[in-house]
C-alpha cells in the first residue's frame, strides 16, 4: 500500500541526498530489501544520526529489534554508552545477535544487550533508566508499553515513536480499511497520550512512516 504521508519524488529526491552506508549498515540494508525486513527508513536513520548529536544519549533502549538495523545506527551514532534492545520473534534476534556480535568490533565502547520475548513481560523487569527510548515494535501495542517505557525514561529523555501515521490512515478513516481499524483506534489513542501528557513535549513529524519526538520533562510545566 503506497504511503500518503510524504510525496513519492520528494523522498526519492531527499534519498538522494543521503549518505551513503558502507558496511555493516549497508549490508543490513540490502538484507532487510531481500528478506522483506521492516526496518526504519532511510530518512529517519539519518535523521536519528543527527539528532544523536544534539541528545548525546548514554543509554538507549529500543522496543522492537529485528536484524539490529536500528541498534546499529544508535550504536555508530553514539560511539560509548548502553543499549537494551527487545525482540520478540526468535529468528529475528538471531540475526541480530550476529549483527551484534559485528557491531561489537566496530564500536566495541557500545555495550549491546539483546533481550529475547515479548516486551510487556521484558519491559517490567528493566530496572535501569534510559535517556532515550524508542518504540517500534507492532504498531496496535504502543500504549501497553507506554506507561512502563515512560517511567524507564530519565527526567529530561526523549521518546521515539516510529510508524505513528502508518500509512496516513491515523490522520483519516477514509484511508483506512476495516482490518487496519483497530490498529488505527488504537494509534489514535497512543498519539493523544503523548501529546496531551503533562510530562511531555511531543512534535509528530510527517516523515517516514510518521515519527513522534517526545521529550520528558524534569519538572511539571504550569504554564504549558
Ligand atoms: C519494524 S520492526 C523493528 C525494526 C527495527 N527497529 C529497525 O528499524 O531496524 C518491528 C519488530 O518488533 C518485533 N516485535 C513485535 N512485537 C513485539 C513485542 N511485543 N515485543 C518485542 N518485539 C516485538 C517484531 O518481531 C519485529 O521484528
Amino acid at each position: 500500500m503506497e504511503s500518503r504521508i510524504v510525496d513519492e519524488e520528494v523522498v526519492k529526491y531527499i534519498r538522494t541526498l543521503l549518505p551513503e552506508h558502507r558496511g555493516l549498515l549497508e549490508e543490513l540494508e540490502a538484507y532487510a530489501e531481500r528478506f522483506h525486513v521492516p526496518i526504519i527508513h532511510p530518512e529517519i536513520s539519518q535523521y536519528i544520526s543527527v539528532m544523536m548529536k544534539c541528545w548525546k544519549p548514554n543509554s538507549v533502549l529500543e522496543v522492537g529489534t529485528a536484524i539490529g538495523y536500528s541498534a546499529s545506527v544508535f550504536a555508530t551514532s553514539m560511539k560509548l554508552g548502553e543499549i537494551d534492545t527487545i525482540e520478540l520473534n526468535e529468528a529475528m534476534a538471531e540475526k541480530a545477535a550476529e549483527t551484534f556480535e559485528t557491531l561489537k568490533q566496530l564500536v566495541p565502547e557500545v555495550n549491546v544487550t539483546l533481550h529475547r520475548g515479548d516486551a510487556k513481560e521484558v519491559l517490567p523487569k528493566l530496572t535501569k533508566t534510559y535517556d532515550l527510548i524508542f518504540l517500534d515494535a507492532s504498531k496496535g501495542h504502543y500504549m501497553e508499553f507506554f506507561d512502563v517505557a515512560y517511567n524507564l525514561l530519565s527526567p529530561g529523555g526523549v521518546l521515539l515513536s516510529d510508524n505513528v501515521l502508518y500509512k496516513g490512515m491515523v490522520a483519516t478513516d477514509e484511508y483506512a480499511n476495516r482490518r487496519n481499524k483497530t490498529i488505527v483506534k488504537r494509534m489514535r489513542w497512543y498519539l493523544e497520550t503523548i501529546s496531551n501528557h503533562p510530562m511531555l513535549d511531543t512534535t509528530i513529524m510527517p516523515m517516514g512512516d510518521g515519527f513522534a519526538i517526545s521529550l520528558k520533562k524534569g519538572v511539571i510545566d504550569e504554564e504549558n
